[in-house]
């Protein structure tokens, strides 16, 4: 069977840039075990998680979609000992997992859960006046547009925006790949970050594809 040329560069980058590691391994075992979903990002989406904080030097980082845990491990080891992680989830089950997993990783005391619609409690942060210097966004595909606007409202001046799953399998770029539920939804939304006059972006064919967006503040 011939395999989905996404999938062989993303194995072959995997394979050569990202090293075994016990902790994330276990996070995903976790989340088999509990019967949820295996839908972590991959290895070296993770790993570009940690360097762009790393790079950037943020040090608010607001995540939306845990799961179990494990882009919140890789975005808080970007920042290490000094900074915080506000994690929104929808589901208490899952944001409970995902806690427990960052208390192993060593950041119980620099991450907090939002349960809950995303789109409520990012009104309530926008409310308080929250402000963030980094944002992932990896939830429900249909609310990515609402989902942009308020990380645009709740950015520092610069702030970087990651977003996932934006080539959506390869089937925004290839008719051949089988379409997925959000494809034609992801064509759009691509199209409306790429024209945003309020961000400098770019997509990054890593994992499910990753846009990464600068703030223009
Ligand atoms: C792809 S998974 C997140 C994976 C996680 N970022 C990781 O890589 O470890 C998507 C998550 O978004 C959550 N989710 C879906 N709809 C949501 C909503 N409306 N509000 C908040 N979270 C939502 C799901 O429960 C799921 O845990």
């Amino acid at each position: 069977m011939v395999m989905n040329p996404m999938k062989q560069i993303n194995h072959y980058i995997d394979s050569l840039f990202s090293n075994h590691d016990e902790l994330l391994e276990a996070v995903l075992f976790s989340i088999r075990e509990n019967g949820m979903r295996s839908m972590s990002v991959s290895p070296s989406s993770g790993k570009l998680l940690s360097m762009l904080i790393k790079i950037s030097g943020a040090k608010n980082v607001l995540e939306i979609g845990a799961l179990g845990g494990y882009s919140g491990i890789c975005l808080a080891r970007g920042f290490g000992s000094d900074g915080t992680l506000t994690s929104l989830e929808l589901e208490e089950k899952y944001a409970e997992l995902a806690y427990s997993n960052l208390l192993k990783a060593g950041f119980a005391k620099q991450v907090s859960y939002l349960t809950g619609p995303a789109l409520q409690s990012l009104e309530t942060l926008v409310s308080k006046n929250q402000k963030f210097d980094f944002f992932f966004i990896d939830a429900d595909k249909e609310n990515y547009g609402n989902y942009l606007n308020h990380c645009i409202t709740l950015a520092e001046p610069s702030a970087l925006i990651v977003i996932d799953n934006v080539l959506a399998g390869g089937s925004v770029a290839d008719d051949a790949v089988a379409p997925k539920r959000y494809t034609e939804f992801m064509k759009e939304f691509n199209e409306m970050v790429a024209n945003n006059p309020q961000l400098e972006s770019v997509l990054i064919p890593i994992g499910d594809g990753m846009t990464v967006s600068r703030v223009k503040k």
